[in-house]
């Protein structure tokens, strides 16, 4: 699969220290939008990502009764806005192994056990790009057709 071009935007932007930082929108059981900070661990070639959460936050709940969700990423420095909308699923297995051992002592040691470790992985699905270092401001619309994804300038 070729790489989306949102993520070979995305990519070189990322890499900074505080650039894997991204706020996750999902709404609550009453309907009501919800709103926080997580850490993009990794994303693949195809464009799913993951981050990671404690068993015991109130998004475990919210997301099991709407996985629809929308990450919003700011590249400060980079002027650029990512918005990510798809499903969330938790992701176990070989993946959840993977991030609790790549994760340092300090971070591992937030979660009581390795229970209450979970991995959620994000299946993008639309992604919309603004890009206001120039004028008029640039937004783009890209969307996933099976494998393959399309742009369009908005
Ligand atoms: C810089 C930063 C990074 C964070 N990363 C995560 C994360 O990766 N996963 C997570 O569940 N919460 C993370 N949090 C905490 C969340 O923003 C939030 O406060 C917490 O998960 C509870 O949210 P909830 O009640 O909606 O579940 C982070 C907070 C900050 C400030």
């Amino acid at each position: 699969m070729v790489e989306p071009a949102w993520l070979s935007e995305l990519r070189p932007l990322i890499a900074g220290p505080t650039g894997n930082f991204a706020q996750l929108a999902t709404v609550d059981t009453d309907g009501h939008p919800r709103c926080r900070t997580v850490v993009v661990r990794e994303i693949d070639p195809d464009g799913r990502l993951r981050f990671t959460a404690d068993v015991s936050s109130a998004k475990v709940a919210q997301i099991a009764a709407e996985p629809r969700a929308e990450l919003c990423w700011y590249l400060i420095g980079a002027w650029r806005q990512f918005r990510l909308s798809g499903r969330l699923a938790v992701e176990a297995g070989e993946v959840q192994a993977r991030l609790w051992d790549e994760m340092s002592d300090a971070t591992r040691s937030q979660f009581a056990s390795r229970a209450d470790f979970i991995v959620y992985g994000l299946d993008v699905a639309q992604v919309e790009t603004l890009d206001i270092t120039v004028r008029p401001f640039a937004r783009a619309l890209h969307e996933r057709e099976g494998l393959s994804w399309t742009r369009r300038a908005i």
